[in-house]
C-alpha cells in the first residue's frame, strides 16, 4: 500500500476579535464540502489538559514566563496527541492559533524574549511548521468594538489597545519575515471574500 500523503496543517493567526475564527469555521465548512478529512482545533486547548490549561491561563494572573511555559506545555500535548496524528493519516489540520502567537502575545506583548520561544519550539515541535499561516489583521481598535458586541474580556482581551498595536505589528513582521508560509488577509474586508481568497490559496493543495 503507497503512504497516505501527509495533511496540510494550517494556522490562523491574528489580534482578539479580529475574524479568525470566523475564517477559520468558513474555510473548514468549504474543505469538508470537498470531502477533505480535517480536524479543527485550537490554542490554547485541543484536548483535555490543554483545554484546563486554557481555563487557567485566560483566568490568571501569572508571570509572563509562567505563561509562556504553559502555553508550550498545552502545545506539546496538542502536537503529539492530535496534530501529528491527523497529518500522518492524511487529515488537514485547521488551528485557530500556534506558535506564531507566542511570538506576538509572550516576546512582543509581554517582552519574553524571542530565544526562549524559540528554544522551547525546537523542543517542543522541532521541524513542524505550518504549512500556511492565515494572518487576519484589522485595526486593533475594530477587534475590540467586535469583541465588545459579542463578550466581556478575558484577561487576555482585558489588555491595553497600545499592547494590541504591538501585537499587531509583530504579527505583521513575523509574516513580512516569511511570505511563503503566511498569507495575510485584510480583517475589515467582507467575511465571504475573505474566505474566497483563502480557497484560491489552497487551491493547489485540493487536486
Ligand atoms: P483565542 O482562542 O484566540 O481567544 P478567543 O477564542 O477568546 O477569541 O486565544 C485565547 C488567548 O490566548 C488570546 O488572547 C491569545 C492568547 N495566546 C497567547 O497569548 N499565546 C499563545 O501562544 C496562544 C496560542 C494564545
Amino acid at each position: 500500500m503507497p503512504k497516505p500523503a501527509r495533511g496540510r496543517f494550517i494556522t490562523f493567526e491574528g489580534v482578539d476579535g479580529a475574524g479568525k475564527s470566523t475564517q477559520l469555521d468558513a474555510v473548514a465548512q468549504a474543505l469538508q464540502q470537498r470531502q477533505v478529512a480535517l480536524v479543527r482545533t485550537r490554542e490554547p486547548g485541543g484536548t483535555p489538559l490543554g483545554e484546563a490549561l486554557r481555563s487557567l491561563m485566560l483566568g490568571q494572573a501569572m508571570e509572563p514566563m509562567t505563561e509562556t511555559l504553559l502555553m508550550f506545555a498545552a502545545r506539546k500535548e496538542h502536537v503529539a496527541r492530535v496534530i501529528e496524528p491527523a497529518l500522518a493519516s492524511a487529515r488537514w489540520v485547521l488551528c485557530d492559533r500556534f506558535t506564531d502567537a507566542s511570538y506576538a502575545y509572550q516576546c512582543a506583548g509581554r517582552g519574553v524574549p524571542s530565544d526562549r520561544v524559540d528554544a522551547l519550539a525546537i523542543w517542543v515541535h522541532g521541524e513542524l511548521q505550518p504549512d500556511l499561516t492565515v494572518l487576519v489583521d484589522v485595526d486593533p481598535a475594530e477587534a475590540h468594538r467586535r469583541r465588545a458586541q459579542v463578550r466581556a474580556a478575558d484577561r487576555f482581551e482585558a489588555e491595553s489597545s497600545a499592547f494590541f498595536q504591538t501585537v499587531r505589528a509583530a504579527y505583521l513582521a513575523r509574516a513580512a519575515a516569511d511570505r511563503s508560509r503566511f498569507m495575510v488577509v485584510d480583517g475589515g474586508a467582507p467575511a465571504a471574500q475573505v474566505t474566497s481568497a483563502i480557497l484560491e490559496r489552497l487551491a493547489p493543495w485540493l487536486t
